[in-house]
């Protein structure tokens, strides 16, 4: 069976793949945010995964407000990055895991998801940059790669307990599926922000910290909040902390906290970054 090695979290920046494609990791602005990244790297080094689940949101790039499902999973051979706007370079294209598509698809649909299933997905900087930050040297990722996409982007969204349930049964998928291969489960997105309105560039300290922990020792935690709730503790960005719920509810049973970093701010954004190791 495949085996869950753990999970990391992280936020997802535009500026972040400007910072990368101009080496700026050591200037001052960036480097509070750049350093939380050598003990990932150390521990990926160390549990050794050879595929990746990114729980992310699009931001109409593959998915405009034309057309925009609540819960979409990719079963493409290769998912490629485009230019969505931002004039960061784009990014090689991933391997896909077909076979792992389409085990998670039909065990979710087989539980009441009722998901998109994409046979051909753009990604955006909410899948590109994490894994370039995650494996910085390597000209293309070294990982095969299954993309799940949760909307944060246009009302309604889903619930938190939605998307909870939805990252436990991600998880029991993935637990499942019958083959030596060990998978490791990214979350991107959050933590606080606003990009813009009346509180643009709002960002909750308290929250954010309070949230990162409460994943370790009380999981469920954030569940409680409504949609609405967590606009108004965290911006209307924020409810992309969305994607570090679900990625914490897909992991099996007590997580050990291997690595923390938070820093404000990156661009308008508090980052956050997390990696949970599995406890058994
Ligand atoms: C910013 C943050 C995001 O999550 C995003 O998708 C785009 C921009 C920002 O802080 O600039
Ligand atoms: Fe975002």
């Amino acid at each position: 069976m495949a085996k869950i090695v753990g999970g990391i979290t992280t936020s997802h920046v535009p500026a972040i793949g400007r910072a990368i494609a101009g080496n700026l990791q050591q200037d001052p602005y960036w480097k509070p945010f750049f350093d939380g990244f050598p003990p990932v790297h150390d521990w990926l080094a160390k549990v050794k995964p050879d595929i990746a689940v990114v729980v992310y949101n699009d931001h109409g790039l593959n998915f405009f407000l034309d057309k925009m499902p609540t819960f979409a999973v990719g079963a493409a051979p290769e998912y490629q990055n485009a230019d969505e706007g931002w004039g960061i370079p784009t990014l090689p294209p991933y391997a896909g895991n077909q076979a792992l598509s389409w085990h998670v698809i039909n065990e979710l649909v087989e539980k009441e998801f009722d998901l998109t299933t994409c046979q051909e997905m753009l990604v955006d900087h909410a899948f590109s940059l994490p894994l370039k930050l995650l494996w910085p040297n390597e000209e293309r990722c070294p990982v095969q790669t299954v993309p799940v996409c949760i909307n944060t982007v246009q009302y309604p969204l889903p619930s938190a307990k939605r998307c909870f349930k939805l990252g436990k049964a991600l998880g029991e998928a993935i637990a499942s599926w019958d083959a030596d291969l060990r998978v490791v489960v990214i979350g991107t997105g959050g933590l606080s922000h606003q990009l813009d309105g009346k509180r643009a560039g709002f960002v909750n300290k308290d929250f954010d910290l309070a949230f990162m922990e409460s994943l370790i020792h009380d999981p469920e935690w954030a569940t409680k909040y409504s949609t609405e709730e967590l606009v108004e503790l965290t911006g209307t960005q924020g409810v992309e902390l969305l994607m570090w719920l679900a990625t914490r509810a897909a992991l099996p049973g007590k997580v050990r906290k291997v690595h923390t970093n938070y820093h404000i701010p990156i661009s308008n954004t508090a980052a956050g970054l997390m990696v949970m190791e599995c406890a058994d």
